[in-house]
């Protein structure tokens, strides 16, 4: 049993409290190796910005949760090495169980998501209560993010056909018998790179897919029901044009790409919303880079020598998102 004390990690309440109060977005950036994690500190220490490092229950699978905790260890360390000690959360991302959620807290996590949103109303409010019942009675207190509303979108673990958008109605009364520390809420964004199918988008004269706009209409009604609460933005990449170009330019075939617009994750950011999801753009950027590589130095064999500049592109991309868009630089 470990608690994220010792690792030196720190829990959502605080940081939350003055995102929302200071209006801008704490980056939640999910990771499953070395190269990214590094990334994330780099930008995060360069940027004096506190950050939220997510592992998904694939990328638990995928690196082992012991070397997991023990690469939370090293961020923590990794970051008073570069010279500036920023907060940092060890979050578990869509949390599926119970279960997962204590394995998670005994294992270090400072935060975990318990995602029952694809659950009937009932019963995602019994499930998340119980998670919060368990991670607010620790010794040093665990914040637990709940979710209303469903994401269209297919990842490895998360996959839903549909979107529903967050019904205000059912905001307070959620937050009120669950407990949690935050709330991440569905508004127009999803998850992976294709956010909206062609049909819901116009195009640019030259082709290019420009989606809907997310819906802050239910956003001000939920922070009216809600003043001051915490609220959270999934599947919040924007799909930069120039990385799907790249990708294609060197032989991968991303079609219909589209993301969120950056100046809507902005807006969103200065309002309670004050975390902000950030996965696919992170491997458009890595991928762009690695096939890049591969493509103009075919005799090139040392991991180092791809993984390296795909880990100093996704630096210069988080930089980018604390301090053009999210606007958490400067907030550590
Ligand atoms: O929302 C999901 C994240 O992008 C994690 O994706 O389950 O493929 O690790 P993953
Ligand atoms: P993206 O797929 O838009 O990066 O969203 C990531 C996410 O929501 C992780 O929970
Ligand atoms: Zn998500």
């Amino acid at each position: 049993m470990t608690s994220y004390k010792e690792l030196g990690l720190c829990n959502t309440v605080d940081l939350f409290k003055k995102a929302v109060a200071g209006g801008y977005a704490i980056p939640a950036y999910n990771f499953n190796n070395m190269e990214q994690m590094q990334a994330i500190i780099q930008a995060c220490v360069e940027t004096r910005s506190p950050v939220i490092m997510q592992v998904s229950s694939g990328a638990r699978k995928y690196a082992n949760s012991n070397l997991l905790r023990n690469m939370a260890r090293g961020a923590v360390e990794y970051a008073a090495e570069l010279g500036y000690k920023i907060p940092i959360v060890l979050h578990l991302d869509h949390g599926d169980s119970y279960e997962l959620c204590v394995d998670c807290i005994e294992n270090g996590f400072s935060s975990v998501m318990i995602d029952g949103s694809s659950l009937p109303y009932d019963e995602n409010v019994a499930l998340t209560r119980k998670v919060c019942e368990y991670a607010h009675s620790r010794k040093d207190y665990v914040s637990v993010e709940g979710e209303l509303g469903v994401l269209a979108g297919v990842e490895d673990e998360v996959s839903s056909e549909h979107s529903h958008y967050t019904q205000p109605s059912e905001v307070q009364d959620f937050v009120k018998k669950t407990g949690v520390d935050s709330l991440a809420i569905s508004i127009g964004t999803s998850h992976g790179r294709m956010k909206f199918k062609p049909e819901q988008c116009t195009r640019t004269a030259d082709g290019v897919l420009i989606p809907p706009p997310l819906r802050f209409d239910i956003l001000a009604e939920i922070e009216k029901r809600l003043p001051g609460f915490p609220i959270v933005l999934h599947g919040s990449s924007s799909v930069p044009i120039e990385y799907v170009k790249l990708i294609e330019k060197f032989g991968g075939k991303l079609s219909d790409s589209v993301g969120i617009p950056e100046e809507q994750l902005r807006r969103a950011s200065k309002s309670a919303v004050c975390k902000i999801n950030i996965d696919s753009d992170g491997r458009l950027a890595m991928t762009a880079i690695v096939r890049k590589v591969f493509a103009e130095k075919p005799d090139e064999f040392d991991p180092r020598k791809y993984l390296g500049p795909a880990r100093d592109e996704l630096k210069k991309l988080y930089m980018h998102k604390n301090k053009e868009v999210l606007g958490s630089a400067g907030q550590a």
